[in-house]
């Protein structure tokens, strides 16, 4: 079976986002792919984590992936700091990838706008880090949103120059990015991409949020003030209601022009509370299970030890031809 890697930063509550964009194709690639999912903790590091809520958040996000249907019988889930060799490919890879093109990443220029008093080397190397995690299992397809595709193509530039240099180490992995969903907004300003470390709670929708505050915050959600008010797709002049039309058609499986013909002369607040519902109906089970996981240590434990030992021995195995090729005499 072709191989399949991805992960999320526990650096924050996964949104809806995270699940239209990543968890769900996670889950239904299970049955045709040999699947890899990991919380990338190392990657959380690169902005400032109070240590308790790191902890607890990388929990929350072993059980979310559980409760969204990640089956740990059919692939590994581990904690990226369970397998050091994440890091010790990283370090070799470094010496494979240029400055300029880490300069030209447009999440490191974003995140250094942001976090301009912690511009760290680790928010430079980023996708360094991210190529290894892809690289390190022979990932054939890497299901991501649309926001970690530039990433995703660096890990391949990087892949291929180092097959160049010391003949085919590396599968050259591929984005997998869903055709719905994989561009999810924020609430507020839909012009800019829906995010878990949102400083603004309005702007995202977490994946454990009671049902009466994911009702508020897709009420109050930014549309516009066309007069009258029409349901319509056009990204560039409805930026909001083409985000709300975007979530009601990746959560029900209805297209695009089959909504709009549906809300042909409703108003937006009709939009509004149906895409709310939707979101509560899919998310009901989720935060049922979630429940049951996160309070269930044993199987927490389990899960994730058995992940990670299961990631380390593939790691484990293309690190030592790394090692090997690059010229480290080997242990
Ligand atoms: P992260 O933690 O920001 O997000 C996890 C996944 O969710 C997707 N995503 C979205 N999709 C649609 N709409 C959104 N608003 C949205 N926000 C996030 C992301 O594209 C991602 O697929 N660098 C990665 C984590 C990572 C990784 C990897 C991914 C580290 N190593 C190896 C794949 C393979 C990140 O920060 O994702």
């Amino acid at each position: 079976k072709p191989i399949v890697l991805s992960g999320a930063q526990p650096s924050g509550q996964l949104t809806i986002g995270n699940y239209l964009g990543a968890l769900r194709q996670w889950d239904q690639m299970q049955d045709a792919y040999d699947c890899l999912y990991c919380i990338v903790d190392l990657h959380a590091i690169t902005v400032r984590q109070d240590p308790a809520a790191l902890r607890s958040a990388s929990l929350d996000s072993l059980a979310l992936y559980l409760a969204c249907g990640i089956d740990p019988a059919r692939s590994a889930v581990f904690m990226q700091s369970h397998v050091p060799e994440h890091s010790q490919l990283a370090w070799v890879l470094n010496c494979y990838t240029q400055f300029g093109e880490l300069s030209r990443m447009t999440q490191f220029k974003d995140k250094s706008e942001r976090h301009n008093n912690n511009i760290n080397a680790g928010l430079f190397t980023y996708p360094v880090l991210m190529a290894a995690d892809i690289l390190l299992y022979q990932a054939n397809q890497v299901p991501v949103g649309h926001d970690q595709k530039q990433h995703l193509e660096l890990a391949r530039d990087v892949a291929m120059r180092f097959n160049t240099a010391h003949g085919d180490i590396f599968t050259v992995p591929e984005p997998f990015i869903a055709p719905v969903g994989a561009r999810v907004m924020s609430l507020q300003e839909p012009t800019k991409k829906m995010s878990k470390s949102d400083e603004n709670p309005w702007n995202f929708v977490g994946l454990l949020e009671d049902p009466k505050m994911i009702s508020k915050k897709f009420k109050k959600a930014m549309t516009d003030s066309q007069d009258p008010p029409r349901v319509y797709f056009d990204l560039e002049q409805k930026p909001g209601v083409a985000n709300l039309l975007s979530i009601l058609s990746g959560v029900t499986g209805k297209s695009i022009d089959a909504l709009v013909a549906e809300y042909e002369g409703k108003m937006y607040g009709h939009l509004k509370a149906d895409v709310a519902d939707a979101v509560i109906a899919l998310l009901e089970p989720v935060q049922r299970k979630f429940t049951e996981i996160r309070q269930d240590q044993t199987t927490m434990e389990q899960v994730m030890r058995a992940g990670a030992a299961a990631a380390r021995s593939r790691a484990a195995a293309t690190l030592a031809k790394v090692n090997e090729a690059v010229g480290f005499v080997l242990p």
